[in-house]
C-alpha cells in the first residue's frame, strides 16, 4: 500500500515560532528530534508520519497517532522507520522517501502488511 503528502516548510516554521519545542514535541519523540537540523528536515518528518498513515488507510488519529510512528536515520542518512513502528502496525515492511525544495517538502510511503 502506498501513502503520500506534501507540506510547505513555512507551515513547520511557523508552529516552531509559535511554540518553539512543543511544536516538535507534539508529532516527534526525542529522538527523532535530535535528527532534526533544519525546518525542512522537520516538514519531510511530518510528510512522512501523514504518508505513513496514509498508506495505513487510517489518516492520523487513535488508531494512528503521530507519536505512533517512529523515524530512525541509517548510517548513510536514509531515513526508515524503527523496527517498534513496524511491530506495532503488524508490517513486514515499511519504506519511506523524503524530499524538499522550493519550500515545500514531500514524503512517499510504501507499507507491506
Ligand atoms: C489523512 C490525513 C493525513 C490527511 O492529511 P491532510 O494534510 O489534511 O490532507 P492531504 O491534502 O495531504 O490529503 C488529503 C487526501 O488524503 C486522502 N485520504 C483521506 N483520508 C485517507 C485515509 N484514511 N487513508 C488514505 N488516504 C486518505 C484523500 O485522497 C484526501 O484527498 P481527497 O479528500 O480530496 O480525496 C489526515 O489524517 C490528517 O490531516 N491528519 C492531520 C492531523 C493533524 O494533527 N493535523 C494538525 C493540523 S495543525
Amino acid at each position: 500500500m502506498i501513502g503520500i503528502d506534501v507540506i510547505s516548510v513555512s507551515r513547520i516554521e511557523n508552529m516552531i515560532n509559535k511554540f518553539g519545542d512543543k511544536a516538535l514535541k507534539r508529532y516527534l519523540n526525542d529522538n527523532e528530534i535530535k535528527l532534526i537540523k533544519s525546518p525542512h528536515t522537520a516538514a519531510g518528518f511530518w510528510a512522512a508520519k501523514e504518508a505513513f498513515s496514509k498508506a495505513l488507510g487510517t489518516g492520523i488519529g487513535e488508531e494512528c497517532s503521530f507519536l505512533d510512528i517512529e523515524i530512525i536515520k541509517d548510517k548513510k542518512g536514509k531515513p526508515c522507520f524503527s523496527s517498534s513502528t513496524l511491530e506495532k502496525f503488524n508490517l513486514k515492511q515499511a519504506d519511506v522517501s523524503i524530499s524538499h525544495d522550493g519550500g515545500f517538502a514531500i514524503a512517499a510511503v510504501i507499507i507491506m502488511k
